[in-house]
């Protein structure tokens, strides 16, 4: 198997994190293989908000619990009122991908975008996972304010995250069972 196929095959979404950030110099390589993917029309409107600070993601998980707890759902509203809950499972960087919301290709390209970084960050060792619940809440007024503070500009919303940085040791590889039944080629 080439190098690229093993790549694709090792990746995996991991959900418990070290303290150990992950460097300027990887995080520079994962956002330019995020700008690399491809995009609808070439319109490249997607931006990447890289945050590397364990304050300002601690602040961003509380304005997203709070959205939660405003929520009807009884799932969500636990998640909003627990101590414990950390929507990107304490990685130390998040990155944040938001897209033109007026394009209605948005949602397609940020996700090529997302996986480009989920492989580039795997290439280099750096563990990774889809964050979905800032996206989920970015609409809420204290979600938004935060994220505007953080650089994400105001009419994009936020389409998924990646959570990055290094699984513990001891963390074992769960075997991924493959859907079966979901390929048909016809010749
Ligand atoms: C659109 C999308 C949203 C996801 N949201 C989350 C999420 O919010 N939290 C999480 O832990 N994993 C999330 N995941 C990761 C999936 O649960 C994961 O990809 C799936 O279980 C397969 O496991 P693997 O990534 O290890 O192959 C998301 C994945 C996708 C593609």
């Amino acid at each position: 198997m080439n190098e690229v196929l093993q790549n694709i095959k090792t990746r995996h979404s991991t959900r418990a994190y070290t303290d150990r950030q992950v460097s300027a110099e990887d995080l520079d390589l994962i956002l330019a293989a995020a700008a690399q993917a491809p995009s609808g029309m070439n319109m490249q409107t997607w931006h990447f908000t890289a945050v590397q600070n364990a304050d300002k993601l601690k602040e961003l998980n509380e304005r997203v619990k709070g959205a939660f707890a405003k929520s009807n759902d009884p799932r969500m509203q636990e998640r909003g009122h627990s101590d414990s809950y950390c929507c990107y499972y304490h990685a130390p960087t998040l990155v944040i991908v938001a897209a033109d919301a007026s394009n209605w290709l948005s949602p397609f390209d940020c996700a090529c975008a997302l996986e480009n970084i989920f492989l580039a960050a795997n290439s280099l060792g750096i563990s990774s996972c889809w964050i979905n619940q800032v996206g989920q809440t970015c609409d809420d007024a204290g979600v938004r304010a935060y994220l505007t503070e953080l650089g994400v500009p105001q009419n994009y919303r936020v389409y998924g995250c990646a959570a990055l940085g290094y699984a513990p040791a001891d963390v074992p590889v769960k075997e991924k069972k493959l859907a079966e039944g979901t390929v048909n080629i016809v010749c």
